[in-house]
């Protein structure tokens, strides 16, 4: 087990937001948290970094509690916020480099191309400032950087969220392909479609509980049409479909 919510209870501002979740991500897995706006997502991810501590239960990672050594945890782990902190005024062989140093991680140029390529990041892009950069391009460039830091465990937020379908296949396709060669992968979504399309198992969380785990069976992908409904159990579908 890579990564392991125990119990897990987290209050902001005195108000609970995590009411005892329980869930894990084995080795070579990709996980999707799967839940709407408020329901806990970006907590339990927080929760990982040892930025926000438990009331109770406990969250590990490689079996040790975060809370023990919050600088280990982090170490292991690369995380890519809601949107993405890089720097404009900077290519992206630059915020490369600056940020691998920061994160005291030698790369050579060889390696910087390579996880760009990796990423499929045109060649004449990588010279131009990331102000001139779409919001798929700056993924692949926050995608490249957690390649480049190699560590085994990636943590994502809302990772497609404003990209067009083709950026969000590409996406996927980069993240199973790490996954394969052996990453840990905790994604947070509330794209039922994308969840269903990339991850091995789905855990839906909804007002701080999670309410339903989904597992995908060998080659097969998880059926979107029973994760969305039990994404939204109240909205009657087959009279939605009838009136369109
Ligand atoms: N900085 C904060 N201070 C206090 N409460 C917060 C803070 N951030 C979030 N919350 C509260 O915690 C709860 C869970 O928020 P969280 O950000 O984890 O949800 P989420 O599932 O990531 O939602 P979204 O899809 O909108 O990103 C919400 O009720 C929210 O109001
Ligand atoms: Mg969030």
């Amino acid at each position: 087990m890579i990564l392991q919510a125990d119990s897990l209870y987290i209050a902001r501002s005195d108000k609970e937001v995590l009411s005892g979740i329980n869930f894990s991500v084995n080795s070579g897995e990709v996980y999707a948290l799967l839940g709407g706006n408020g329901a806990g997502k970006s907590t339990t991810l927080l929760s990982f970094l040892g930025f926000l501590m438990p009331t109770r239960g406990n969250v590990r990672v490689k079996g040790k509690d975060v809370g023990a050594d919050i600088a280990a945890a982090r170490k292991t782990i690369a995380y890519l916020p809601e949107s993405a902190s890089l720097y404009e005024h900077l290519n992206a062989y630059e915020n490369l480099r600056y940020f691998l140093q920061l994160a005291a991680k030698n790369a050579t140029p060889e390696d910087i191309d390579a996880a760009l390529d990796r990423v499929s990041l045109a060649t004449e892009a990588r010279h131009r400032k990331l102000r001139d950069y779409s919001k798929g391009m700056r993924q692949k460039v926050a995608i490249a950087l957690a390649i480049l830091r190699d560590t085994d465990i990636l943590l994502l937020d809302e990772p497609t969220s404003g990209l067009d379908p083709s950026a969000i296949d590409e996406f996927h396709h980069i993240i199973r392909n790490l996954a394969d060669g052996g990453k840990t992968i905790l994604m947070v979504t509330h794209d039922v479609y994308g969840a269903c399309q990339v991850a091995d198992r789905i855990g839906l969380l909804r007002d701080g509980q999670l309410v339903g785990e989904f597992t995908s069976e060998g080659k097969e992908r998880i059926d979107t049409e029973i994760v969305h409904r039990a994404f939204s159990p109240n909205v009657d579908r087959s009279s939605q479909r009838a009136a369109v």
